[in-house]
Order: structure tokens, then sequence, then C-alpha cells
């Protein structure tokens, strides 16, 4: 067996309920080129070396085989229910029906209830899996506030009748959120967005903070290998900047764990994916903090260097990209 990381000794973040989960959850997007076996061969790893924490969402098309895992795992006993922390997010094309689509992502996780429902992007706009860079569906629509809310609502109730502790959103703005906010009946626990080094995004991070809400970084390694529909020749490598590579030479450690301890040192739960490299991921937080300086050149990084531009999610006469991202402070409609 692999080594196990004493989950104990895995630093911890707060939600504003005052519960405490681990600051590293292993993600589970297998970005088209992982099988669904080789993603939940990992989470069976994951939990035997000490994850307690894990980020599915029902269209990375792996959650029946993670449930395979996962349930094994409890029935062994390597793991009791209740310390496990697992998040799963509603898919965009079941926005209107998301009793339906919690029900089945429980039956193929083999769960009971989830540990954060996640509406995982802001519009109803469906993509297939594998699809491309250019791919549009006709019917994509800009944000509605009224529809996002009532889609939310929809988990507040699930989450009353016992099958969803918490409340998550992503992909979310500081004018959307400024939107909606007022108007939940439930305040979210989390909000999930892109973070790593050159791109830090200091301001919507601050705002979560000041709302207590909690910022779950995705790709905090900068997706090395993340669908080919998500990468342009201008993109940066943040892993391979000197800043980073320096202060890892010092440590004497890979790259990646310097984006690891940031993000914790930061405040934030971050997600990695990993299938080979996930027990020195969920270690490195437990051991050689950086220094005051160290944190203060990695947040020299800012690149705007966003990764998941988010094309194929465009509605028809959005102009580009940028569009989703609300970058004049006012929801694009
Ligand atoms: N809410 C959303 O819209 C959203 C969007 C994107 C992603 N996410 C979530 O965020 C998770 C993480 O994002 P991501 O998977 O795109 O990117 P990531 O975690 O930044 O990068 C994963 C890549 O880094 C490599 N890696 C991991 N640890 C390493 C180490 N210690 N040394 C060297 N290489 C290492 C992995 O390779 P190996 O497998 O070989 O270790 C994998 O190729 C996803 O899996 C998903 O759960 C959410």
């Amino acid at each position: 067996m692999s080594e196990f990381v004493n989950p104990e000794l895995v630093p911890k973040v707060k939600f504003y309920t005052g519960e405490e989960v681990p600051c590293i959850g292993l993600g589970t997007f297998g970005s088209d080129r992982v099988s669904a076996e080789d993603v939940a061969k990992a989470v069976d790893g994951a939990i035997r070396s000490g994850y307690r924490n894990i980020d599915c969402a029902a269209c990375y098309g792996n959650e029946d085989l993670i449930g395979d895992v996962l349930k094994n795992l409890l029935s062994e006993n390597v793991v009791k229910r209740d310390e496990l922390f697992v998040m799963t997010k509603v898919w965009n094309d079941m926005h209107r029906e998301v009793a339906k689509a919690l029900k089945k992502s429980l039956s193929d996780l083999k769960l009971d209830y989830v540990d954060m429902y996640y509406i995982h992007w802001p519009f109803p706009n469906y993509h297939a899996p594998h699809c491309d860079v250019d791919s549009r569906n006709p019917d994509s629509k800009p944000f509605s506030v009224d529809e996002f809310c009532d889609t939310y609502e929809q988990i507040a109730a699930l989450q009353k009748e016992g099958l969803v502790r918490n409340i998550g959103i992503s992909n979310l703005t500081i004018p959307k959120l400024e939107a909606v906010l007022p108007k939940l009946s439930v305040k979210p626990a989390a909000c999930e967005l892109e973070i790593h080094p050159c791109f830090q995004q200091n301001e919507l991070m601050q705002y979560l903070i000041d709302h207590d809400i909690l910022p779950v970084g995705y790709m905090p390694l900068g997706s090395p290998r993340r669908p080919e529909r998500d990468i342009v020749e201008t993109d940066i490598n943040d892993m391979a900047e000197p800043v980073i590579t320096e202060i890892a030479k010092n440590h004497g450690v890979h790259p990646a764990l310097i984006c690891l301890k940031w993000a914790q040192q930061r405040g934030e739960m971050a997600i990695p994916f990993s299938i080979h490299n996930y027990v020195a991921n969920l270690k490195c937080v437990t051991e050689d903090p950086l220094s005051d300086e160290e944190m203060k050149a990695i947040g020299t990084m800012e690149r705007n260097n966003r990764l998941v531009k988010g094309q194929v999610f465009l509605w028809p006469g959005a102009e580009s990209w940028h569009d989703l991202w609300d970058e004049d402070g006012v929801i694009v409609q």
C-alpha cells in the first residue's frame, strides 16, 4: 500500500456553518484524456492514502465507477461515511430538473446524501463531452437571475429533505453574486472558481471571503492536461514560471506542490486532479510551509491567465468568451 497521510494532520478550511473539512480534495475530471476507470482507481488509492474530500460532477462521466469504489471502501470500513466529504454538481442541461439530476448522482455514487451540491455553471447551456471549442448549442441563453435562483431553490428544497448537506455555486462573477445573493433562502457554503498562481482572482476571492463563502480553487496546478478546447497558444504554464520553479528548487519538491502550499496558505480549498501524484499533493500541506517572502513572490505572479474561457457556453448573439465573465462589472446579457 502507498504512504498514508493522517487526515488529522491535513489543515482544514471552515464553512460559515462552522463545519471543517480538509483543505485538499481530489479532483475527478479526467479532462477527456483519463478514463473513468483510471479516475475511479485514483479515488480508491486516494481515500486509502488519507484523502477525505472528493470533487465529483455528473458531467465528468465517471460517478458510477467512483460510486463502486465508495461503496467498497465503506463496506470494507476503510472509511466511515461521516468522515468523507463528497461534492458533486448539477450539469447545465438539468437546471430545471435538479431533483432528477441529484437522484441520478446519488444512485451512481451509491450514497444517501452528498456533502456539497454545486450549480456547476450559471448558464443552462449544454455541451457534449469531448466537443471542440467551436461547438455551440443553439438553445444556449445568457444568465438569468430568476432562472439561477429557481435552480438554487430546487437544491435548497433537496437540502431540507436531507439529500444535500451544503449548497455550492461555481463559475460566478461579482456582478452575478451581487444580483443573486440577496435573493437566496440559504447562503451558499462554497464557490468553485479557477485559481492558480498566474490567475489569482484576488477581487473575487476577497468578495467570497467577505461574504463568508469558502473559495474552492479549481485547476490549482494550471491544469497542464486540460481538454484541447481549453488550450490557446498564449496560455501561461504556471508550474514552469521561474518564481515557482525557483521556490520548488529551494524546497526540493515538484512545482505542483508549491502551487498547493500557496493555495492552502492563502485560505482556499484546492481540488487538484491526479492519478499519479495524489499522495504527494495531500502530504505537501502537512509540512514545510512557504515563508512570507515566498507567499509574497507568488502573489506578484498574477497575469490574468484564465484557462477555462468557456466558449462552448456562449449563447447566440454573444460576442466572445469575455461575455461570460462580466469583465466591465455588469452582467452581460
Ligand atoms: N467547477 C468547475 O467548473 C471546474 C472546472 C474545472 C475543474 N474542476 C475541478 O477541479 C479539478 C482540478 O482541475 P484540473 O484537473 O483541470 O487541473 P489541475 O488539478 O490543475 O491539474 C491536474 C494535472 O496536474 C498533474 N499533477 C497533479 N499533481 C501533480 C504533481 N504533484 N506533480 C506533477 N504533476 C501533477 C496531473 O497529472 P497526474 O494525473 O499524472 O498526476 C494532471 O495532469 C478537476 O479535476 C475538477 O474536479 C472544476
